[in-house]
């Protein structure tokens, strides 16, 4: 990753945030960065509704839940809808999974780490872009959007087969998502001047992510977890050091801009600067939702 330079904001202290004003989705908000993100932004006063599967803080005071299964795109284009848009003045997703060894499919014919990790932000964010922060009179800044993934990595995809049906790697399956994640971000910077959006790249920590390819309380997964877990900051950490990127009214100029564990600006991959490609990538992603009949506008 190369850092850009030309991005800066001035830090403060995640203490020192008022955030009571401000309200928050964290799609992927029930567990691992996302979970840690939530518990932050609340704890500094922000209402903050977590998406997932699992609540795991029922009683912290400033989290609300909705539940889905977002390996559905179905489920996605209900979240989208539900989600009050209008009154947002941040949309964090964190949303993700890992690609599987052996490639698994969704009950309505994708592949699960596309499904999850990328097509359903591409259905959600569609959806509420376009509402976002609209009845907001008093806002100070546009709404905005971060895209969590591993963007500025040099991965670009791959959109011949983006379901994976001809042939079936993992590795090569979840940098496909992590490509979509990046043109997301590159994308709707363009496509929406009534919002800001950004990547974040959070390096890597110790989650859960990764259960899906190491299997989870594997000898193996334990292993590399513990190592990662050593090496690199907790969740909290990371959230603690993010929260005031998220809020900074710094940014307001940069939408597409892309950060690091460290919040750092890094430069986007080469390769998504070219729109042709972006926009082919993104027909091939449409195209494939549509499957589950639903249509991403
Ligand atoms: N941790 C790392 O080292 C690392 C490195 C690079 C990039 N990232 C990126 O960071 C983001 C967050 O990852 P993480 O490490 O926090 O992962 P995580 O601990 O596994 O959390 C993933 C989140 O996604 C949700 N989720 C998974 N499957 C779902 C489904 N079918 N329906 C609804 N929600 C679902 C989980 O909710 P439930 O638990 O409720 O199912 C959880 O809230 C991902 O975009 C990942 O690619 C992480």
């Amino acid at each position: 990753m190369k850092r850009d330079k030309s991005i800066a904001w001035h830090r403060i202290d995640t203490a020192s945030l008022h955030l009571k004003e401000w309200k928050v989705a964290v799609v992927g908000g029930t567990g691992g960065l996302g979970r840690a993100i939530s518990r932050v932004l609340a704890s500094r006063g922000a209402s903050v509704t977590v998406v997932g599967q699992t609540f795991r803080d029922s009683g912290v005071p400033g989290i609300e839940f909705i539940q889905a299964d977002l390996s559905l795109m179905r489920e996605a284009e209900r979240v989208a809808k539900a989600l009050p848009a209008e009154k947002l003045d941040l949309v964090v997703f964190t949303t993700g999974i890992f690609a599987a060894p052996k490639r698994q499919e969704t009950a309505e014919g994708i592949e699960r780490d596309m499904a999850v990790s990328y097509l359903s932000r591409l259905v959600i964010l569609r959806e509420i872009a376009p509402r976002l922060g609209k009845d907001r009179p008093a806002a100070l800044m546009k709404p905005r959007v971060f895209i969590m993934g591993f963007p500025g990595t040099g991965q670009a995809g791959t959109l011949d087969d983006l379901n994976a049906e001809k042939s079936y790697v993992a590795m090569p399956v979840h940098m496909n998502t992590v490509a979509g994640n990046e043109m997301l971000v590159l994308d709707a910077a363009k496509r929406y001047s009534s919002a800001t959006f950004f990547g974040l790249n959070p390096g890597l920590i110790k989650t859960n992510i990764r259960d899906n390819f190491f299997g989870k309380d594997t000898l193996k997964s334990r292993i590399m977890e513990t190592i990662i877990g050593l090496m690199t900051p907790s969740p909290e950490t990371y959230a603690e050091r993010l929260a005031p990127l998220l809020v900074s009214p710094d940014l307001e100029a940069y939408s597409g801009a892309m950060f690091n564990q460290t919040g750092f600006a890094v430069l986007p991959t080469p390769r998504l600067t070219d729109s042709s490609y972006v926009s082919a990538f993104l027909a091939a992603s449409e195209a494939l939702v549509a499957r589950a009949n639903v249509r991403v506008s």
